[in-house]
């Protein structure tokens, strides 16, 4: 889907698709580098990591393994409420593994900070992050992000992954919605 598709719902676009595309294949050259020869397992966060999954894993110049967790950040409303709750646990045993989480995006951090806490303390040997968007203004917890690709503006954004009441992920950009869109709606 496109943002024309939606042209009445979206403000304005933040990310294209072209510079999605070209965020993924640098930062997926460089961890082809940095974890060539290596054994390697992405770790997606559903639901809004599986579009950046998606394109970095076929990006990727290296043999990798992925594995999915369904970790849920917010309460009742729209902000986070930093307690994580786990809907759907890792497949497989991460134990002396080199991890690398994917995430579409890094808002307050908590979900992040919680995750890579909890896969060194189940043994991982090594534990670092990719986030394709960042809210560096909402930041609450300090996470490492090794590897990152745009910070975008406190706005309601939406797109390639990301979602206003699981719509908008198959758009293929990063766009604001409007406001009239939420404003006045229930959480
Ligand atoms: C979003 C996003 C991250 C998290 C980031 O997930 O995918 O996992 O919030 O927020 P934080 O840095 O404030 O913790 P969400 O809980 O909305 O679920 P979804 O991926 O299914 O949309």
């Amino acid at each position: 889907m496109q943002i024309a598709d939606v042209q009445d719902e979206i403000d304005h676009e933040l990310v294209s698709k072209a510079q999605i595309e070209g965020k993924i294949k640098e930062v997926a050259a460089q961890v082809s580098k940095d974890y060539a020869g290596k054994d390697l397992l992405l770790v997606a966060v559903l639901k809004g990591a599986v579009n950046t999954l998606a394109a970095f894993s076929q990006a990727l110049s290296i043999n990798v393994q992925m594995d999915f967790m369904s970790l849920s950040s917010y309460g009742e409303g729209f902000e986070s409420s930093g307690k994580i709750t786990v809907r759907q646990d890792l497949s497989c045993d991460v134990k002396g593994r080199n991890i690398l989480i994917v995430e579409d995006i890094i808002d307050s951090g908590y979900t992040l900070d919680w995750l890579v806490r909890e896969l060194k303390g189940r043994g991982a040997a090594s534990v670092e992050v990719f986030a394709l968007l960042e809210k560096p203004s909402r930041r609450e917890v300090e996470v490492p992000l090794k590897y990152k690709g745009y910070e975008v503006p406190d706005e309601f954004v939406v797109g390639f992954g990301l979602d206003y009441k699981e719509h908008f992920r198959n758009l293929d950009s990063i766009a604001v919605l409007k406001p009239s869109v939420y404003e006045g709606a229930a959480a």
